[in-house]
């Protein structure tokens, strides 16, 4: 085992309003300020052709296949992989605004028989595994008090409820040995105090020696 200290692939995931974004930058900051190398990403990231089309479903826009849109999601990702292992190896920590989990359950929660949660998981196989989800948990009744819905395709109040659940089903999945449930309704700071606790934790574990996992 090399002694070599890798950046950490951290994730911070959850419905919308849950203070996703918020949080991201937050940690890259403090991350920072603490004399860490950060890549911040996100995903979807709509600046690449694949990124464009999704950006264009998302608005309405266009249309696509729901098995279809789901693979771009994931393709998303894939186009970006080898840019996160570089990073990583090259001791950047990376941090992402929505990561394979938020690809799972939108699609699976569609409520598709022929769109379950392992198929949707199986295109993410092979794809670099956080060190580090934290999952910021917020009830649908708050979430909605922190403003309206915008136009985007999976912003209704039935579809947030049912992504809810997912995730939670996802939890008692192997994804969930990597996930960290926050409670996110509370305040922007107590939050932020609670997920860097986590975080320092984190990049003082003895796993960022060994090598980057990929998601099985
Ligand atoms: P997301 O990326 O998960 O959709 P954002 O970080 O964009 O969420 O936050 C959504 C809205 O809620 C923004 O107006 C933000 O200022 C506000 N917000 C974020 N975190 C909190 C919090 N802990 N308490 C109250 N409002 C919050
Ligand atoms: P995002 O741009 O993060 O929007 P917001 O900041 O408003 O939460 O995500 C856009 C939408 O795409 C969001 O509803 C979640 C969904 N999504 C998927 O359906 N599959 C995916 O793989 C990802 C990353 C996001
Ligand atoms: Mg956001």
């Amino acid at each position: 085992m090399s002694t070599h200290r890798r950046g950490a692939l951290i994730v911070i995931e959850g419905l919308d309003r849950a203070g996703k974004s918020t949080q991201h930058a937050r940690v890259c900051q403090n991350l920072r300020n603490q004399g860490h190398r950060v890549k911040s990403m996100r995903f979807p990231d709509r600046t690449t052709p694949i990124g464009e089309s999704i950006g264009a479903y998302l608005r309405g826009e266009s249309q696509q296949e729901d098995h279809v849109i789901h693979l771009l999601f994931s393709a998303n990702r894939w186009e970006a992989a080898a840019s996160i292992r570089t990073a990583i190896e090259d001791g950047t920590t990376v941090v992402i605004d929505r990561y394979y989990y938020s690809g799972i359950v939108y699609s699976a929660a569609k409520g598709r028989d022929d769109l379950s949660l392992r198929w949707a998981r199986e295109p993410e196989v092979g794809l670099p595994r956080p060190d580090l989800c934290l999952f910021l948990d917020v009830s649908p009744e708050v979430a909605a008090r922190r403003g309206g819905f915008g136009n985007e395709k999976y912003e209704t109040s039935v579809m947030q409820k049912r992504v809810r659940e997912l995730f939670y089903e996802l939890v008692q999945l192997r994804d969930g040995e990597d996930i960290e449930i926050v409670d996110a309704g509370r305040g922007i700071e107590v939050v932020e105090r609670d997920i860097m606790e986590k975080v320092v934790r984190l990049m003082a574990h003895t796993k960022l020696t060994r090598h980057l996992r990929i998601m099985l």
